[in-house]
Parts: structure tokens; C-alpha cells; sequence
């Protein structure tokens, strides 16, 4: 990045949080219209709840506010990526988001474009890319050498469901029998499911209590005020011992 990049990106940084939910809000829609093969990647109940809307663009603008000492994101930046792994996220994927998150930059500030300042952003945004993008490589690689570690979604059958206090407990073993990396107790792994009545996969990330080595165990809660994507409430209400469910490998947030 130019200096002069640097600097009109960081003077517009305070507009851009002020206008807060319609950078994020315009964004989301914009991005999702036009893949809404993305629906099946973003939680749409945290959609609904404007959680993750906020969180990907309050990430873009703390980055850019200290774009000349990016190390002082580095926790920040750990996290995004464990759960961007968790959720199996392609490095062709941000292409997409850095379009639409640019294009929202854009309407939001009232600028074409083709201006000097969409470029900057544009210029900030491939860089907070990249470095995402290089993280998640080495963690995709170290997940393939681990004993019983796999990337992306694997399917696991539902062995059991058990009832406990106001919940159900789900043992999930692979599908294939072979071995899977064991989770600590703290660590959390996503379970996709199919929504029969939205057409729709939809993920959900579940920590665990204890350790877990041959099989997982994930304590599944209803909601109290479910929307139509709520992954707890498919799990108890549609599926069986005998169905499958996708799970990626545990990981510490
Ligand atoms: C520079 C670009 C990006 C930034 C700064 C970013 C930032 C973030 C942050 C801060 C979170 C929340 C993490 C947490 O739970 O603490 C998140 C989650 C997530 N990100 Fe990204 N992200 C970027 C690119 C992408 C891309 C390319 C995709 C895929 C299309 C993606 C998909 C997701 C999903 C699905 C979640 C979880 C959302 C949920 O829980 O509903 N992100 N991201």
C-alpha cells in the first residue's frame, strides 16, 4: 500500500463504523443476492440476529485503522481464522466478499468506484486478504498431518441420542471408522446439517465439556426463539440414530 493509500483509508475508517449496521447490513444483502450459494456457508440465523454481520466488517475496520501495525491484531486474527477453517473457507472465496464489502464502501461513503479512495480500500482489504488466506493454508496443511485430522466437512453418523436436563446428547462416530483427532475439553467443532424445509445446509459450532477420542458428543439445546435456520431445533426435532451429519475437525477459539 502507498502512503496515500494509507492515509485515505484510515480518515474514512470513523465514517464507516458510524454508519455501522448499513455498511454491514447492505453488505450482506448485496453479497448473498448475488451468491446465495453463500446462505449455506453463513449461519442465517446469526443473520437474523445481526451477530456475524458485525463482526466481519468491525474486523475489516480494525485492521484498516492499524493497517501500519497489523500485529497488534494478531489474537484477532487467530480467531477469524480457526473459524473460518472450522467452517471449511476457500481462499477464492474472498474475492467475492472484497467485491461486495467494496462496493458497500462505496455506497455507503457516496464515492464511485473508480475513485482513489475505493481503490485504497480495495488495495487494504487484499492485504488483510492475504494474510488471512496464508494462516488458513498452514492450519488447512497442519490439520492433514495430525493423527485422525481431515479439512472441510466429514460425515458422521448419529449413533445415539440420549435425554438429558432440558437437552439431548448426540453421539456422532465418522461414517468411514477411521480414526479422528481427539477434541480437549474447551475445543468446539461445527456440525452442518440439512434443512429439509429451506433447501439449505446450515453450520453450528458446539464446544465440548470433556475430552473426545473415538466419537464426539455434542449436547444439543432447543432454542428459545428459533428462526427457521436454527440447527439445534433440526437436529431434535428431524434427526434419528442412523442419519448422518457433516463435522469438521476441533479446534480452540
Ligand atoms: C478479509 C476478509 C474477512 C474478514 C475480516 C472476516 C472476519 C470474520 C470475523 C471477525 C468473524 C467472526 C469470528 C468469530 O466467531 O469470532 C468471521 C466469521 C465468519 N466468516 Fe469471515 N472474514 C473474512 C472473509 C470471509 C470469507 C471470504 C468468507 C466466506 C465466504 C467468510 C465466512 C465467514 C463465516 C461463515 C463466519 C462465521 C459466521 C457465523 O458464525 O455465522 N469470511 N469472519
Amino acid at each position: 500500500m502507498t502512503p496515500q493509500h494509507i492515509e485515505l483509508v484510515k480518515a474514512t475508517v470513523p465514517v464507516l463504523r458510524e454508519s455501522g449496521v448499513a455498511l454491514t447490513t447492505y453488505f450482506y444483502q448485496r453479497m448473498l443476492k448475488h451468491h446465495p450459494e453463500l446462505k449455506n456457508t453463513f449461519n442465517m440465523d446469526h443473520q437474523e440476529t445481526g451477530r456475524q454481520p458485525r463482526a466481519l466488517a468491525a474486523a475489516v475496520l480494525a485492521y484498516a485503522e492499524h493497517i501500519e501495525n497489523p500485529t497488534v491484531l494478531a489474537k484477532a486474527v487467530e480467531r477469524m481464522t480457526t473459524k473460518h477453517v472450522s467452517l471449511n473457507i476457500q481462499a477464492e472465496q474472498y474475492a467475492i466478499v472484497g467485491e461486495h464489502l467494496l462496493h458497500s464502501i462505496s455506497e455507503v461513503l457516496d464515492v464511485p468506484m473508480e475513485s482513489d479512495l475505493i481503490a485504497a480500500w480495495k488495495a487494504a482489504y487484499m492485504q488483510l486478504a492475504d494474510l488471512l488466506i496464508g494462516v488458513e493454508k498452514a492450519k488447512y496443511a497442519a490439520l492433514n498431518t495430525e493423527n485422525g485430522g481431515w479439512t472441510g466437512w466429514r460425515e458422521f453418523e448419529i449413533t445415539a441420542i440420549e435425554n438429558l436436563d432440558a437437552a439431548q446428547l448426540f453421539t456422532l462416530k465418522a461414517k468411514d471408522h477411521s480414526a479422528i483427532k481427539t477434541a480437549k475439553a474447551g475445543e468446539f467443532i461445527s456440525v452442518r446439517v440439512k434443512l429439509a424445509d429451506q433447501d439449505l445446509y446450515q453450520p453450528q459450532q458446539f464446544t465440548f465439556d470433556t475430552d473426545q477420542a473415538e466419537q464426539y458428543q455434542i449436547v444439543v439445546k432447543a432454542e428459545e426463539n428459533p428462526t427457521a435456520f436454527s440447527v439445534n431445533n433440526a437436529l431434535l426435532q428431524h434427526y434419528k440414530v442412523g442419519d448422518l451429519v457433516e463435522v469438521s475437525a476441533p479446534s480452540t477459539l
